[in-house]
């Protein structure tokens, strides 16, 4: 899948904005302040319909203007036009020229592997944080991922809801807690099957990536849940054990909406234990093994976005992370200054500087 054309309008800092990429490699220059964040943010919206950098869309609008516009070509066997029109009133999403009603639907059409420095929140935050982020990373490779954690999440209010009702009231018979606990067991543990499926996946290929820039092995990323390794009759069980604790305190204690995931290196705590650059890498090698999970699963290559990467690392990792890249993949670099960038990731690259009057092209051959 490959983003052929970019143009916004007062996205952001962009009035007026058209950036046409190539299919191969794409490395955006800029001055600090340019907007080249700003771009990497618009493509990310156009696939997740979120930023992430804020929950808060209307600064994405241009300020003193009324509405933004993303819209893209994207090719994926055919090309199709992608459109979102951002406007105090909301958003408006469209595929060639088609407006989309479910966005549940829409989110897993534009696959886009972005690594920013925000990222760093997977290793470093705390487990509610880690649960955002990965939720927004599978939500677009699994399009029932999305439907299936916004039901689970109506029926855990509805059981905090009743949990509290009891608590109140005392005495209420629990039939009608066993049911919302029955659904919540159903749906929880398809949550958990798709979790497990993506970590057991991302860890097959995570750790010979992290070895090749820094030489240790081992980086896993380990799924913590209480479902794990339990069926449904197993669930009932530590739910009703759990009960009078859940009543007392108003709130479902159990369940995938407490899981956590943490990235490992030798089974001890990655963000305790490598160095800042090795996180970095450690998220980056991360970042390449859900290109791998992205073709298993949806049987197509996704869009590879790297925000500043030569800030993060030395040119020398960079060109050996992403070096080896057939020409299959799309890849989107933004850099400050071409000459961090080693000649041998120039070869058949498009650099794209962006000024505050024009964007210049040049293609390396
Ligand atoms: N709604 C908005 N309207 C106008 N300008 C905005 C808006 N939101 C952000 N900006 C401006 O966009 C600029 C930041 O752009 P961006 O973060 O994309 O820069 P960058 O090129 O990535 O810089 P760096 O190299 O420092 O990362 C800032 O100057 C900011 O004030
Ligand atoms: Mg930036």
């Amino acid at each position: 899948m490959k983003i052929t054309n970019l143009k916004l309008k007062n996205f952001r800092n962009h009035t007026n904005l058209d950036i046409t990429f190539s299919d191969y490699k794409n490395i955006i220059i800029g001055n600090n302040g340019i907007g080249k964040t700003n771009i990497v943010e618009a493509i990310y919206y156009l696939a997740l319909t979120k930023s992430f950098r804020t929950s808060n869309d209307q600064i994405l609008i241009k300020d003193e203007e009324d509405f933004a516009v993303i819209e893209a070509n994207i090719v994926d066997k055919i090309s199709n036009n992608f459109k979102i029109v951002l406007s105090k009133d909301g958003k408006n999403i469209k595929i060639d020229n088609n407006s989309i009603k479910s966005i549940s639907d829409y989110i897993s059409k534009l696959n886009v592997i972005l690594f920013t420095t925000e990222d760093m929140k997977l290793i470093k935050d705390n487990p509610s944080i880690h649960r955002k982020l990965i939720n927004m990373e599978l939500s677009q490779f699994n399009n029932e991922y999305l439907k299936l954690l916004s039901i689970y999440n109506k029926v855990l209010k509805q059981r905090n809801t009743y949990l509290k009702s009891m608590y109140l009231n005392g005495n209420i018979p629990t039939d009608y807690l066993d049911v919302l606990t029955d659904k919540l067991i159903d749906l929880g543990l398809k949550i958990y099957n798709i979790r497990k499926d993506y970590v057991n996946q991302i860890n097959l290929y995570i750790s010979s990536i992290f070895k090749k820039v820094v030489k240790k092995d081992n980086l896993q990323i380990k799924y913590i849940s209480n479902y794990e390794n339990k069926n449904k009759e197993d669930l009932i069980k530590s739910y009703r054990k759990m009960q009078q604790k859940d009543i007392n305190y108003g709130k479902t204690h159990l369940g995938i909406h407490v899981d956590d995931y943490l990235f490992e290196i030798h089974g001890k705590l990655a963000k305790d234990f490598l160095s800042e650059g090795e996180l970095k890498n450690a998220i980056i090698s991360f970042k390449l093994s859900e290109i791998k999970y992205c073709i298993n699963t949806k049987k197509r290559t996704p869009i590879l976005i790297l925000d500043d990467l030569f800030s993060e690392l030395d040119d020398k990792k960079i060109n050996t992370l992403i070096g080896n890249f057939k020409k299959s993949f799309q890849i989107i670099i933004t850099t400050t200054d071409i000459d961090k960038v080693n000649k041998k990731l120039l070869n058949n690259c498009r650099v794209i500087k962006i000024t505050n009057r024009k964007v210049e092209v040049k293609d390396y051959e």
